[in-house]
């Protein structure tokens, strides 16, 4: 079946609007980026986000449109994201897809934000051969799957606590870097002695594919408040380096052994987070070593975009998984084991 899908996403700070042509031909991928504006308040101010995206989005559906050189007649489907993410956020892409889909009697798709970031690995890499394990790093999910069908998950651990991308963004605010925090860190990294200080690892139980950054978070934070109450100089990049040494640490050597123990060939990365280049190195290194094979989004493709919720759409429209006109945002909605 060929597809023309017009890809909504709006989960958090970008409003995003993707043409993608059978899952992997991006024909127009714009993303607003509201990034400045929630800047001053080192975070995103979810109020400010949702009259953002009110105010960009038909703007961007006609970039959209215009860049693909298309019209809404070569429309063949409208998806969108409708969770997890800010419920005023989600909301405004979900009402515009909604009115799109049914003004142009077009079938609607709803996509969960996570499984976007997983398939946009499938718009450079098409194809893929499953099964796969997928480890998803973002602002919210650190979660590793094993993938052995397009759209079914055997979910092997997730964070108990913080995710990855939080940790980046916590201590990145610690160290006056800024939001967002994960790019920062690893732009000052590069300066610094990733052991220079000497940060714990949570393993958790023997075999255990679950993740924890809170109690590296604190360690950090504790090292920063003892420095300065002993009047200490700290040395950011040092400190940059040995966080993200810590954290790239447990995310390699627990992916690639979930790999190794499920026997498959290829492991994904996918996620903000994945965007880092020396966790996508220190991967590939490791990988290797075992004779796996490491598959990532081009860097633009790892952060929020409509592209890659266009690619999951795509393999959802193959098994006409389709949503009603009656679609709610959902800003709970899981990726995670259900019982
Ligand atoms: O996937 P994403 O764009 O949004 C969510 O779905 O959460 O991920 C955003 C997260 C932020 O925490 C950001 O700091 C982190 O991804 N991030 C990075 C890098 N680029 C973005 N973390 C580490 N290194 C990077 N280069
Ligand atoms: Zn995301």
């Amino acid at each position: 079946m060929e597809t023309v899908i017009m890809a909504i996403e709006t989960s958090c700070d970008e409003t995003a609007v993707a043409i993608i042509k059978d899952g992997k031909e991006i024909l127009a991928n714009v993303v607003a980026s509201q990034i400045d504006v929630h800047k001053k308040f080192g975070g995103v101010v979810p109020e400010i986000a949702s009259r953002k995206h009110l105010e960009l989005i038909n703007v961007v559906v006609a970039e959209a449109l215009e860049k693909a050189n298309l019209s809404f007649a070569d429309i063949t489907h409208y998806a969108v994201t409708y969770g997890p993410g800010l419920v005023g956020a989600l909301l405004v892409g979900v009402s515009c897809a909604k009115a799109l889909a049914f003004g142009d009697n077009k079938p609607l798709i709803g996509v969960n934000h996570i499984e976007g970031h997983i398939y946009a690995n499938f718009l450079t890499n098409p194809n893929i051969e499953l099964p796969v394990v997928c480890l998803i790093v973002s602002g919210g999910h650190t979660t590793l799957v094993k993938i052995e069908n397009h759209g079914e998950y055997d979910f092997l651990g997730q964070t108990r606590d913080d995710a990855a991308g939080e940790a980046f963004d916590k201590i990145a605010r610690a160290l006056g870097y800024g939001y967002p925090g994960g790019p920062q860190i690893e732009q000052h990294a590069k300066g610094g002695n990733p052991e220079a200080i000497e940060l714990p690892r949570a393993w958790l139980e023997e075999g255990s594919y679950d993740f924890s950054f809170s109690g590296l978070k604190s360690a950090v934070l504790n090292y920063l408040n003892r420095c300065e109450m002993k009047g200490i100089e700290i040395n950011k990049p040092d400190i940059a380096a040995s966080f993200q040494e810590a954290v790239t640490d447990v995310l390699v050597q627990k992916t690639v052994s979930a790999a190794e123990k499920h026997k498959v060939e290829t492991i994904l990365l996918a996620g903000g987070v994945s965007a880092n280049k020396y966790l996508r190195n220190r991967m590939i290194e490791s990988a290797s070593e075992k004779g796996l094979k490491v598959i990532y989004p081009p860097i633009e493709l790892c952060t929020d975009n409509g592209a890659m919720i266009g690619a999951a759409a795509h393999y959802k429209a193959l098994r006409h998984d389709f949503a009603p006109l009656t679609l709610n945002a959902n800003p709970n909605l899981k990726f995670a084991k259900t019982n």
